[in-house]
């Protein structure tokens, strides 16, 4: 026989005996399944942090539209704002801080009511009482280093604060 051709058939046959020693995922086990979507999850999760980075920029920009008589835009900041605090209060289950973020919901729509209503002076006290309530929950959960204020600047360069008019 061929040298080459015996050398290609004692390669295959031994290729084809060989077990196939990657593990494979077992999907067919409700249990690892449970437990890998779990590690998915928990990979994943934005922390608490990292929410409340992002609602310091709605809080920000919801200044400047209120202050500019920008009501959609306002609506829709406090509106994201309402969306984050109720996500952290959904999958930050396992920090006991959430237990009393429900204080600010109040505030949330005190504001909301003077944008519907178009009040800039009862916008800017609820603004306020707004940011007052973000710092009692800092104290009351031992982050009272992280003070929040009434932004002095627009927290963006690229974006126009004013109402667009048609
Ligand atoms: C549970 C009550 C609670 C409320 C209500 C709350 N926070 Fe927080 N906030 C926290 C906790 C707890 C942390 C620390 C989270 C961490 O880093 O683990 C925090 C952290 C922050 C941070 C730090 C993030 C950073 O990267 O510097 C900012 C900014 C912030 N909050 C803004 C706000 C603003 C603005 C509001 C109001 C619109 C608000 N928070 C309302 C509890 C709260």
């Amino acid at each position: 026989m061929n040298k080459y051709l015996t050398i290609l058939l004692f390669g295959q046959l031994w290729g084809c005996s060989q077990p196939t020693t990657k593990p494979q995922p077992s999907t067919s086990n409700p249990d690892s399944l449970a437990t890998q979507l779990e590690e998915l999850r928990e990979k994943y999760r934005p922390g608490l942090g990292e929410i409340m980075g992002g609602i310091q920029t709605h809080h920000a920009k919801l200044w400047f539209a209120g202050i500019n008589n920008n009501w959609k835009l306002a609506d829709y900041e406090i509106a994201e704002i309402k969306e984050r605090i109720e996500e952290a209060a959904e999958i930050e289950t396992n920090r006991p801080e959430v237990k009393t973020i429900s204080m600010i919901y109040p505030a949330i729509d005190s504001v909301a009511n003077s944008i519907r209503q178009q009040n800039l002076a009862a916008f800017k006290n609820n603004f306020q009482v707004l940011t007052n309530t973000c710092n009692t929950c800092h104290v009351a959960n031992h982050f009272e280093f992280n003070v929040i204020t009434i932004p002095t600047a627009p927290p963006v360069y690229n974006q126009d604060f004013k109402a667009q008019v048609k």
